[in-house]
């Protein structure tokens, strides 16, 4: 794997037990009650496949009037429910002991959703990584470069695996091309959920 460390992006499949996976699902679940999946627009006006929430301080939006962090969900106009600790703890292994997430963006996929080519580069500081926890079906994923026109690659995210954009891949643009439906039994009703954590504000001295 030539992508792997030279570049910042890990993956550590099965990084998260079954065990682990049902206790962090059954904690994500309460916190969607909180603060519902929404399909939100993207700036062009095109509503997203991938319905989102999120957790912590800050959470990600997108509508007319752009993309960026806001500290309240757009339909409900609640603060964001908190990061489990078990997501705090491992950030604090894998991408920074020193600076917490305050961000974690919830994705849920159901068959026919994908997210296209992007870079994640709404966050104040890029020098924090972006830690990705993957629970259900897996996800074809597609890692690329730094730029848009820069040969990509296909890699499977399957329940449990973790992976980190980190250093010079925390540029590169990623995308989810496809589900595998029926590829998971954690969700009973199938589908995938995907967790990012970021640093979305500025770390404070
Ligand atoms: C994302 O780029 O926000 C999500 C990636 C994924 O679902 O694996
Ligand atoms: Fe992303």
């Amino acid at each position: 794997m030539t992508l792997s460390t030279t570049t910042g992006f890990r993956l550590l499949p099965g990084r998260l037990s079954p065990q682990a996976q049902s206790e962090l699902l059954a904690q994500v679940l309460a916190r969607v009650e909180q603060a519902p999946l929404v399909h939100q627009v993207t700036p062009g006006g095109k509503p997203m496949s991938v319905a989102m929430t999120s957790l912590g301080s800050l959470g990600w939006t997108t509508d007319a009037a752009g993309y960026r962090y806001e500290p309240r969900h757009p339909v409900t106009g609640q603060a964001w429910p908190d990061i489990p600790q078990v997501l705090l703890d491992l950030w604090a292994e894998l991408a920074d002991p020193d600076v917490p997430p305050d961000a974690c963006l919830i994705n849920f996929y159901n068959a026919e959703a994908k997210m296209g080519l992007h870079q994640d580069r709404d966050e104040a500081d890029l020098k924090f990584p972006v830690l990705s926890v993957s629970l259900g079906d897996t996800a074809v994923f597609r890692i690329g470069g730094v730029k848009r026109s820069d040969p990509t690659r296909s890699i499977k995210l399957a329940s449990g695996d973790v992976c980190l954009l980190a250093g010079e891949a925390r540029l590169f643009h990623h995308g989810v091309d496809r589900i595998l439906a029926g590829s998971s039994r954690l969700l009973p009703s199938g589908g995938r959920i995907n967790l990012t954590l970021r640093r979305a504000a500025p770390a404070t001295a």
